[in-house]
């Protein structure tokens, strides 16, 4: 677990806040509050009265510096109080030099390039005068149909726990007062990702136990890491909105975590309250947002409003206002505002420099995961190629391989596929580019003749298919999450031309691409990589690194088994390959008792297309001699894992160690099984290596019938090995004395 860093000077910051706080008017504590959205290009007159009155005391999409400068300046020597401007972005993955997606990033298990990559984008940023991003979004994600399964580090709680508290220290560096810190914020608190039915915004109906178990421990996790700020969700959590929940804000976030930044709405979340039916009006709403720990509201200005109504009538303690206000202001001092109103880009590393692109390299690489490699067909060997074919919507597109966060960057610092395959293979091979499909929505065979003859011609085709990024993310749910378009009719008349086919993908979720796998040789999942797609993907193509993205979310074979995960809870009549039968193969009048009883569907059955964690390599790596230590111990004692791996291929490579624990009897049913650990580690041909795990009291807790954390005595299996499905098992027992 990643422990709190106390801020320095935490003391003198506090008098600060007082000191602040006893001079202000009920107008500058409600500006405090005020977060205020600025359309680009515009910088309203009555933004710089407001904050030059100390009305607004935040404000979001200013990304100019020279705009930020001057808001700035408003504030820190026209206000009377001198109190500086948070600014806030979206600053999701990356800003000018685009990161893969969340998910992408998920997919390289590999923590310390998530916090570079987050450090990174928080320099970019700086340099523009942003000093606090939305990110990064730790919802747990097990509906591919939800459009923000994108900005998602996947399904797993453990993963994201990691990930998250490494973004957060890449975004909030070695202190938040250090230049080129910035305020990070964990978002969506929560239970945002179980929106029901994958439709973004929908109802989430989550038991405590689950919350506490699966939703809530990347928050935590956040919270410990020191993170600035939280946001509440959008969602309406088991019917109170998270916006007006005490229990979330108050009991759970200030209670028992102690967090103590400041709590931000979602945009207009606070005057949803009045859509969602819980108050009738936006005064109730501003009551309700407040009263549950709502510090700060983002667009709607129900607290400027009527806040100060509220206070007249006494239905607002002005402590709470007070509390809210010293929160924000002590994250302000934190971050070291008042010592430096203003930016000046030449004092920050070059955005888009050659070492953020060697960055954006390295993480989209890693992020690549191969799905499949029928008879070895690749790596490519560009000395053995002739020609090649590069077929699809998306192999020469600079803008849709950003994704869906990337407000603030330039598709002209965009690598494309199709330029790197060039430039990888050389004059000497023929390459033959064919769009054949104008989006990956387009419905016609018009450009198919072309791409069948480009195919023919050439020694193998790869195909660059997928989603544009504007089908992922915010709002943009889907109810199929097959490939768009005729896409599959393009890889099948491909196909006939007789050549290797490799097909990427390129996504911002899982996608139901079952029916491609007949026709295409080799499968590469791409996610939307960022600004270097294409060096990463020919670096893969051609062999000049072996790939390693392991999956983070579970891909189903259809759409109708979602919600799939490996994490999921026995069930008292579990599928196996022994309980199924398709439906193609059940005879005509067999009797309802006539099948196995098992929780499976007849025509899709139980498994997924491909695990959680799994991810195929140029070479093969085997685990062995799995070891626990102890066996048997008190609750409480650290127990160690091990096992060894070796690399029994003929390439390098490097492999992601996962650890799967299973509890197998608790007061709650447990998971089938729960990632505790994973290692990346890189092996030469041959080598071998022992990866060890250390399982902490810690790791093992859990939120039981009663709703206290804690270990329970009993017997767990562990497994290590390269996906969710493992079956390199030991066993352990925790006794309670
Ligand atoms: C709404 C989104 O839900 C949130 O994640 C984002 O940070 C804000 N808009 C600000 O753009």
């Amino acid at each position: 677990m990643v422990t709190a860093r106390a801020e320095p000077g935490a003391g003198a910051i506090d008098g600060r806040v007082e000191r602040l706080l006893g001079q202000m008017t009920l107008a500058e504590k409600i500006g405090q509050l005020t977060l205020v959205h600025v359309e680009p290009g515009e910088l309203p007159g009555d933004l710089r009265a407001a904050v030059r009155a100390g009305k607004a005391g935040a404000v979001l999409d200013v990304v100019d510096v020279a705009t930020v400068n001057e808001l700035q300046r408003i504030a820190a020597h026209d206000s009377r109080l001198g109190i500086p401007l948070l600014v806030g972005r979206d600053v999701i993955h990356g800003f000018k030099t685009v990161l893969p997606i969340p998910l992408g990033q998920a997919a390289a298990w590999n923590p310390d390039l998530v916090q570079q990559g987050a450090r990174m984008a928080a320099l970019e940023a700086a340099a523009s005068g942003v000093n606090w991003t939305f990110a990064p979004m730790i919802d747990i994600a097990r509906d591919p149909r939800w459009g923000r399964i994108a900005e998602s580090f996947g399904e797993d709680s453990h993963l994201a726990a990691v990930l998250g508290a490494a973004a957060i220290r890449g975004f909030q560096g070695d202190g938040l007062s250090r230049p080129g810190a910035i305020a990070a914020c964990a978002k969506h608190f929560v239970g945002y990702g179980a929106s029901e039915g994958g439709r973004d915004y929908g109802y989430v109906g989550i038991p405590e136990v689950d919350l506490r178990n699966v939703h809530m421990p990347p928050f935590r996790a956040a919270a410990d890491a020191g993170v600035a700020t939280f946001m509440a969700a959008f969602s309406d959590v088991n019917g109170v909105p998270a916006s007006a929940n005490p229990f979330l804000l108050r009991t759970v976030l200030r209670g028992e975590w102690k967090f103590p930044g400041f709590v931000v709405s979602d945009w207009d979340s606070i005057v949803d309250m009045v859509v969602h039916g819980l108050v009738a009006n936006d005064e109730e709403a501003a009551l309700a947002a407040l009263s549950a720990g709502v510090d700060m509201e983002m667009v709607s200005t129900t607290y400027r409003d009527h806040l100060p109504g509220l206070l007249a009538a006494k239905r607002i303690d002005p402590r709470l206002l007070d509390n809210a206000v010293r929160n924000v202001l002590r994250v302000k001092l934190q971050l070291g505002l008042f010592e430096r109103t203003a930016t000046d880009p030449a004092a920050y590393p070059g955005v888009a420099s050659a070492a953020n692109l060697a960055l954006a390299r390295e993480l989209a690489t890693q992020s690549l995961v191969l799905l499949q490699n029928r008879n070895g067909v690749l790596p490519l060997a560009p000395q053995r190629l002739h020609s090649l074919a590069v077929i699809g919507p998306l192999a020469d597109d600079a803008y849709e391989q950003l994704g869906t966060w990337a407000p603030d960057g330039d598709p002209a610092l965009s690598r494309t596929p199709l330029q790197a395959i060039r430039e990888t293979v050389g004059a000497r091979v023929t390459v033959r580019h064919v769009r054949a499909m104008a989006t990956t929505r387009t419905v016609t065979t018009a450009g198919f003749t072309e791409a069948v003859a480009a195919a023919s011609g050439a020694d193998a085709s790869v195909l660059f298919l997928g989603e544009e990024s504007i089908l992922s993310g915010e709002s943009h749910s889907r109810a199929s999450i097959d490939l768009p378009g005729n896409q599959l009719d393009l890889v099948r008349a491909v196909k006939r031309a007789g050549k290797p086919v490799i097909v990427v993908i390129l996504a911002g979720r899982p996608l139901t691409i079952e029916p491609i796998l007949a026709h295409a040789d080799a499968v590469l999942y791409a996610w939307h990589p960022g600004v270097m797609a294409g060096p990463a993907i020919a670096d893969i193509l051609f062999g000049v690194e072996s790939p390693s993205g392991k999956l983070p979310v579970t891909f189903p074979r259809v759409v109708g088994q979602v919600p799939l995960y490996y994490a999921h809870r026995s069930t008292g009549k579990p599928a196996s390959q022994a309980s199924f039968l398709h439906i193609d193969d059940i005879a005509a009048r067999t009797p309802q008792a006539g099948l196995k009883n098992a929780s499976q569907y007849l025509d899709a059955g139980y498994a997924p297309l491909y695990e959680f964690g799994y991810g195929l390599s140029y070479t093969s790596f085997t685990y062995a001699d799995i070891a626990v230590a102890p066996t048997r111990a008190r609750v409480g004692v650290p127990i160690s894992v091990r096992a060894v791996v070796r690399n029994v291929g003929q390439v390098a490579g490097d492999e992601v160690a996962q650890l799967y624990v299973r509890d197998l009897v608790g007061s709650v049913t447990r998971p089938v099984r729960e990632l505790k650990g994973f290692q990346r580690i890189h092996l030469e041909p041959g080598e071998s290596r022992e990866v060890a795990f250390q399982l902490s009291a810690d790791d093992l807790a859990f939120y039981g019938r009663d709703l206290t954390r804690a270990v329970e005595p009993g017997s767990f299996h562990v497994w290590i090995g390269g996906s969710s499905s493992a079956d390199l098992r030991a066993d352990f027992e925790l006794t309670a004395d």
